[in-house]
């Protein structure tokens, strides 16, 4: 049995590379896109202004770094997590939507999706756009977290060279404005100024004027984007028909919300004051049965919580691939709080938005000037709370306070805006059923929007 239990997992891993091996070399042939035209009937009319042509990279700008998943030792091997084209196992043997995922394989979720896009082209010069299947989250692993880091400037600079050697003439005909591609990780670990010298954290991928032109996808932008967009992080949630959609929607529906508010995280154990602490305190010291911050007369009168605030204990990274763990809460809650952690954004956003939980942002750089793409950013109001941290950590203002002063008919409505975003946040699964194709998802709406950025971009460039 020590053997067999041995054997298993190697043998998945490696057939699963084989089987992208697969796909991504066949996406270029003729046979491929045939394959998919008739999988995804797309007149030609559909595809005007939105042909993509997929830049042929060598392996060691994607397949490669699969492959060297646990030769990173000051970061967790990710080996497991490439299972299902990066969507992670299933969370348990029968489920049919739910997956380990770890958002750091978003660059290879990304590129299995895009070869079933049906407006793939063969010839560049006809191409709207051109993508490039490089894992630069991954790549960078090696500068952030292993033996490069002292050189993290130079991280690009060998694709850049290869799109330069290798039929120059794609990047050279629009100087590379009509390129794109996507990072997993936030923009901040690639903006190290090309001047630190020894680097104080992250590689200089988006300072290098090599790439200015790239319009670049990430979960996390800086606060005055300049070739970045921010496209949501993937959840573990990964439908893969309609059925299966409508299925999870008539749950968070249904569901029983017996929690005022709930934080699922960690941090804010030290004595500085943040709004993590704050969350904290607040939370501890909030049982129905004491009245120093609840308000009595709401939960007299709804009679529905069970709980002012639930806390999950997300600490040492227990929660990232279990989201059993705070899916089921974030189910039992109306509002679920997104505190900024080490940078701005958080994951959790979309996890709650997937459980139809309504979001409560403390800084407007968590959501609001970040994923305009995907939640557009005047209806925030609509879906979510605005409560600013100072407010909190150095005013006194109570959160539960705030949450139990909104009327519930005005909560029913907010609940469902929330609802209403759950397929454009959700990254469902590649190969999945025509019938849910015709829901625009996360990836259908980057792409999209990435086109259209395109277009202005080379549009501006004819009129100057
Ligand atoms: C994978 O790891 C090996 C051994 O550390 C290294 O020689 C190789 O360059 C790595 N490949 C890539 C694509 O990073
Ligand atoms: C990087 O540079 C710093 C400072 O010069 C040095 O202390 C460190 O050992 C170097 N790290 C590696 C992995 O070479
Ligand atoms: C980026 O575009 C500008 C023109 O908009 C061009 O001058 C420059 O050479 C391009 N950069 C690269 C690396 O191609
Ligand atoms: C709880 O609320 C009641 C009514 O508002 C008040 O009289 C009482 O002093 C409060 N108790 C505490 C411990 O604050
Ligand atoms: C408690 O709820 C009542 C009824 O909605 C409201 O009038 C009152 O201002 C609330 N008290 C606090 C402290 O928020």
């Amino acid at each position: 049995m020590a053997y067999k239990n041995r054997i298993v997992p190697i043998f998945f891993s490696v057939a699963t590379l084989f089987f992208l091996l697969l796909i991504i070399d066949s996406s270029s042939s003729q046979q491929t896109l045939t394959v998919e035209s008739r999988s995804n009937p797309a007149t030609s009319e559909d595809c005007n202004n939105r042909w993509i042509y997929i830049r042929n990279l060598p392996y060691r700008f994607n397949l490669d770094l699969l492959t060297n998943c646990s030769e990173y030792p000051l970061f967790d091997d990710f080996c497991p997590y490439l299972a299902n084209h990066g969507l992670g196992q299933k969370t348990h043997g029968r489920s049919h939507s739910w997956y380990r995922t770890d958002p750091l394989l978003l660059e290879l979720i990304f590129h299995t999706r895009i070869l079933e896009y049906p407006c793939l082209t063969n010839d560049p010069d006809a191409a709207n756009a051109v993508f490039l299947p490089y894992y630069a989250a991954i790549d960078s692993l090696r500068y952030l977290y292993g033996p490069d880091v002292n050189s993290s400037f130079q991280h690009g600079l060998d694709l850049f060279e290869f799109l330069h050697s290798d039929e120059p003439g794609i990047w050279e005909r629009h100087m590379g404005h009509d390129h794109f591609l996507i990072l997993a990780r936030p923009a901040w670990d690639f903006s190290q100024p090309l001047d630190n010298d020894p680097p104080i954290w992250g590689t200089s991928f988006l300072e290098l004027p090599e790439f200015y032109n790239l319009t670049a996808m990430v979960p996390e932008g800086r606060p005055w984007p300049l070739q970045e967009h921010a496209v949501p992080y993937p959840t573990s949630f990964h439908p893969q028909n309609l059925a299966y959609f409508e299925a999870w929607i008539q749950r968070v529906k249904r569901s029983r919300r017996t929690s005022l508010m709930l934080f699922a995280g960690g941090g804010g154990i030290g004595s500085t004051p943040n709004i993590r602490r704050s969350i904290r305190n607040e939370c501890e010291h909030s049982t129905i049965n004491n009245n120093v911050t609840a308000n009595f007369s709401i939960i007299r009168t709804n009679g529905v919580y069970s709980k002012l605030c639930h806390m999950v204990d997300c600490s040492n990274g227990v929660c990232e691939h279990d989201p059993i763990r705070y899916m089921k809460p974030m189910l039992q809650a109306t509002f679920c709080l997104q505190p900024p952690g080490d940078t701005p954004t958080r994951r959790s956003t979309f996890d709650a938005i997937t459980a139809g939980c309504i979001p409560v942002f403390f800084e407007e750089l968590t959501a609001k000037t970040q994923y305009r793409w995907h939640l557009p950013a005047d209806k925030y109001s609509e879906l979510s709370v605005f409560i600013p941290k100072e407010e909190v950590v150095f005013k006194g203002l109570k959160i539960l306070d705030v949450l139990m002063g909104i009327p519930r008919s005005e909560v029913r409505k907010m609940r469902q805006s929330v609802i209403e975003l759950i397929p454009k946040v959700m990254y469902r699964r590649h190969g999945s059923s025509l019938d849910l194709r015709s829901k625009k998802d996360a990836f259908d709406i980057a792409i999209d929007k990435t086109l259209q950025t395109i277009k202005d971009k080379l549009g501006n460039m004819l009129d100057h």
